[in-house]
Parts: C-alpha cells; structure tokens; sequence
C-alpha cells in the first residue's frame, strides 16, 4: 500500500519500523496537543486555547541526491498532496539542486534623524576607532552567541533623504538561530553605546527582515515525466513556461505564483517551528526588491538542447532557525527536525527552498493540464474517504463517488463507504448461497 493509503497509525509504525522515528516520536505525534497549557499560556498573553494544525509528510524529496521526508504543517487540503505529485516529478529526473550564498548574516539598524553630511563622516570614523568597544557592548549582551563564534561580522553606515535619516547597520551572524531577537537585544545595546559616544539619541534599533542569504534550487524535467493521461508531457511544459512568462510580466500573477511557493515553504516553517511572517515577510521583499514585483521562480527551457528539458530555478531568501524559543517550547518542531533529519540549518533551508520549487512545479502543472479545482477535488476526496474509514481499494470507491457528489463531508463519504461494504457483505452472502 502507498504511504497516502494507510491510516495515521498505520504511517507511524511505518516511520517507526524504518527508523525514521522512535517509539517515543510515535506516541508523542499521537498525543493531542502536543502542546501543555502550561507552555501555550507561557507563549503568548491571554491564552484560552490551543489550535491544532495537521502535520502531514512529504515522502521522498530528493535534494542533491539525498531524500528527505520533509514533514508540513497546513490546513489547506491540496498542499501536501501538491508538494508530493511536485517531489515525484523531480525525483524521476534526478531531484533538485540546491545551493545557498552568500551564508547568513542578519541586519540591524540603529536609526538617526537629521545628520548633515559632516556629522556623518564624523560619527562614521568615531565608530571605525571604537570598534573594539562595539564588540565588548556586543559580548556583554549576547554572551552565550559570542561563545558559538556568532556576532557582529560587519557594520555599515547608511544615509536616506540625504541624512534625514542616518542608519549604522549591524550585520549579525546569529549560528543556527533565525536571530530576530538577538539581533534585536544586539541592536539595542549598541544604541545606547553610540547615544553617549555620538552625543545623539536614536530613533530606533530594530532588526530588518531584509535577509541577505539566497537558496538557490534548479530542477531538469523531460517532459514526458509530465505527461497525463489526456495530454502530452511536452504540451504541458510548454504552458508551464508560459505561465511562469506570464508571472515574470504580470505582478498580479507573480503574487499568486508566489503564493503557491510559500504554500510549501511556509508549512515546513510551521511545523518546524519558525516565525512564519519573517519567512513571508523576506520572500515579499526579496520578490520586489528591484523596484518590480516578481516571481521567486523561472521556468523555461533549456538553451540549445535536441530534446526540449525544462529547467525550473528558484531563489529567495530561507529565514528560518533550528535553535530558539519556540522551537523547544512546542514539542513538535525537534520531532519534525528529526524526521527530516538535515544535517544542519543550511541543509534544512535547501530542503525547504527545494519544496518550495517542487510545490510551484505541481500547481503550475495542475493549472496547465486539468486546472486547479479538479485538483483540488481529488485531493479532497481522497482526503474525505481516509477520514471516513475507507482502507485499501475501497479509498478509490469513495473518493470517487465523493468528486460527483455535492455534499463532500465526512459524513457523506462514510454513508457511502457503509452502503459500499454492506453491499459487499450482501455479495459474500448471495456468493455463499449459490
Ligand atoms: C493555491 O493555494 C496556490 C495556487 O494558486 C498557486 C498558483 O496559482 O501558482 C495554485
């Protein structure tokens, strides 16, 4: 049986069986919430409840010749699914290419107003002569970064409007962390340092969400890994470069194609625990910066070749973190990071670039062949007749009375999957008669 066919118990003997997960795992992933209220209530103000987020697995991402069962936290019915038809694909013609540069340092601004041009040069060589100083502010208040070798690896100066406003920009190496709240509590010590040896008082100091870091991922499709049982694989290429032509001249359709990007990102940033705005809130920003918005991915095909290959790249930017607080707060994020098992946060921000490229490849294929909504159908169908109790064969049945039936609830699909074994029965019965 496939992965998809059994039941949620089912898979986790499955994953502990291969290793993947220890007993523990299995038992703390059937425990609902994982999260304690007295943890969720430590978390955030006013807490009165605990939201559950399904976590579902995509099998089999294959990322520089490595696979990887990449585990997602969503509520939208067809992402999973999506992110697996999209993995598949680029399985079958080798996997996905990912790389990151340059490596991550995140920036923090320390903002003044009304600097005239000469006070800039000033403020700019007192900061060049205190550097060391600078650093014992930095090792004072992040000691336990300073000890990983993390910190300030560069300071920049920055003047917008002609001095209206004057930034110095902490560049900040925060190790395995996603570093918002240490660049933020770095940040703000060095104002207070530079207030008294400026002798101005900042307007701010506050991280950027501007993330440096870029991961690159590429895939090579032969097009008749494409191919439906209604259409040619190559006919469906051809619409996929369209599409992404479309997105490249169209910002209205950019965000759209974006969307289906972070659909894959934001779900392993979920379920690993990560501040999902700041993953968006990079990416939006990546996407615009020359002055344009634009699509995080390319399709077309490749340059002088006898066979058509289509070739998919993606870039942006991957803020996420593997050390932190709500990392080890919720139980769930150190689980998924060992069922991904990356090797360390880079090998994870590939991964997550690659589903983000496997998950464009498998809406743009969807909307190029059959469209999104039949798509959507079956998945949730299928969706449907699992959650009813439908095993083996019978999930087929079921969905497929559910795509033409229009009540699709749980409901609705185990009445049918009770009609469907009653009726079974009654075969047996007559069978046995005869
Ligand atoms: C839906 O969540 C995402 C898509 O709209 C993405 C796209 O249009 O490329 C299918």
């Amino acid at each position: 049986m496939k992965f998809y066919e059994l039941t949620p118990q089912e898979r986790r003997n499955f994953l502990e069986r291969e290793g993947y997960i220890t007993h523990n795992d299995a038992r703390l992933l059937r425990l609902t919430p994982l999260l304690r209220e007295y943890a969720a209530d430590g978390m955030i103000e006013n807490q009165v409840g605990i939201m559950g987020i399904p976590i579902g697995l995509l099998m089999g991402l294959k990322v520089n010749g490595d696979e990887y069962n990449v585990p997602m936290a969503t509520e939208e019915p067809s992402v999973v699914a999506g992110a697996c038809a999209g993995a598949k694909i680029a399985r079958e013609n080798g996997g996905v290419n990912a790389a990151i540069w340059p490596l991550r340092v995140i920036p923090a601004d320390i903002v003044f107003q009304r600097v005239s041009p000469e006070q800039q040069e000033e403020f700019e060589k007192k900061i060049e002569d205190h550097n060391k100083d600078m650093m014992k502010v930095m090792r004072k208040s992040v000691p336990t970064l300073t000890h990983h070798n993390g910190g300030i690896e560069g300071i920049s100066c920055f003047s917008i409007r002609r001095g209206e406003f004057w930034k110095v920009r902490l560049w900040i190496w925060p190790g395995e962390a996603m570093g918002a709240n240490i660049a933020n509590k770095l940040s703000e010590a060095e104002a207070k340092y530079l207030e008294g040896l400026l002798g101005i008082k900042p307007l701010a100091a506050i991280l950027s969400n501007a993330e440096t870091e870029t991961v690159a991922c590429s895939v090579e499709i032969d097009p008749d890994t494409l191919e439906t049982k209604t259409e040619p694989g190559l006919s469906i290429a051809r619409k996929i470069v369209d599409l992404s032509r479309w997105s490249e001249m169209d910002d209205t359709r950019a965000v759209t194609h974006n969307k289906g990007i972070m659909n894959g990102v934001v779900a392993c940033a979920l379920a690993n625990g990560n501040d999902t705005r700041a993953v968006e809130a990079a990416a939006h920003w990546y996407a615009s910066r020359g002055g344009s918005y634009k699509p995080l991915s390319t399709w077309f095909f490749k340059p002088d070749t006898r066979k058509k290959i289509l070739v998919g790249k993606l870039f942006m930017p991957m803020a996420i973190g593997r050390v932190g607080f709500s990392i080890t707060t919720l139980g769930t994020p150190q689980l998924c990071q060992r069922i991904l098992g990356a090797e360390d946060l880079w090998g994870t921000q590939k991964v997550f670039g690659a589903v983000g490229l496997v998950q464009n490849l498998a809406a743009l294929k969807s909307i190029a062949s059959e469209g999104i909504t039949q798509g959507h159908l079956k998945v949730r169908s299928y969706n449907l007749a699992r959650a009813a109790g439908a095993q083996g064969e019978e999930i087929k049945k079921v969905a497929k009375h559910m795509t033409q039936n229009s009540k699709r609830t749980v409901r609705q699909a185990g009445i049918k999957l009770a009609k469907m074994r009653d009726s079974e029965i009654f075969e047996d019965y007559e069978d046995k008669d005869e």
